[in-house]
């Protein structure tokens, strides 16, 4: 069974829908290891209390983000992870992180991207006004918010929403689609070209 990691920095709602899912078995792989930058992080409580195994390592005490990122994946060899998985991870990734898992790191964006990269999606696109808004899994490459996009699914927004009451529309989206999206990796049904993603059927044999 393959066996991945998933990287949090906060309240770790969309771990928990992952968690749930690999305990369901909607998810077929091996939740080997949290990793998380922040010890205070409420994503950690939801690991432990799981049974989960964490690590927690805090960019303040490298000197330079590649230092960081390579005691970093010495660990994940060391727990034999094949793929990555960022679900609020708020530490960009450097291209030597990159370069040891190339096209195996999958991330959950809160905007129909290229629309509202960064870190305050939701609100960027509220506040812009914008009529539909959605959720974006995709590829994590070398720039921000940009590798192929494996899945995404748009809404409108109705008139009388809040940012908090979108705020909620938008986690309980990427709940449901971020699982599904990992399954389809893990299945081997995610083919990527250049910045194309197509989804394979699924294999009846
Ligand atoms: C999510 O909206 C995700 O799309 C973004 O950060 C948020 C993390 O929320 N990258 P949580 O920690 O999973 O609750």
């Amino acid at each position: 069974m393959q066996k991945f990691a998933v990287f949090v920095s906060g309240n770790g709602s969309n771990l928990q829908a992952i968690m749930d899912a690999v305990k369901a078995k909607k998810i077929k792989a091996e939740l080997a290891l949290v990793f998380c930058d922040n010890h205070k992080a409420y994503a950690l409580k939801r690991a432990k209390a799981a049974g989960i195994k964490t690590l927690v390592l805090e960019k303040k005490n490298y000197a330079t983000p590649q230092s960081y990122d390579r005691d970093i994946v010495i660990s994940l060899k060391r727990e034999e992870i094949d793929f990555v998985v960022l679900a609020g991870y708020m530490k960009l990734l450097t291209p030597y992180f990159i370069k040891k898992y190339p096209q195996q790191i999958l991330n959950v964006h809160p905007s129909l991207l290229p629309s509202f990269k960064g870190r305050k999606g939701i609100k960027d696109a509220f506040t812009y006004g914008v009529k539909v808004t959605g959720v974006t899994i995709h590829i994590v490459d070398d720039k921000m918010d940009h590798g192929p996009i494996i899945m995404q699914e748009g809404f409108k927004i109705p008139p009388n929403d809040t940012l908090e009451v979108l705020e909620k529309r938008i986690h309980a989206l990427e709940h449901k689609m971020y699982p599904k999206a990992i399954q389809l990796f893990v299945d081997g049904r995610v083919k990527i070209r250049g910045r194309k993603v197509k989804i394979l059927e699924k294999d009846k044999g």
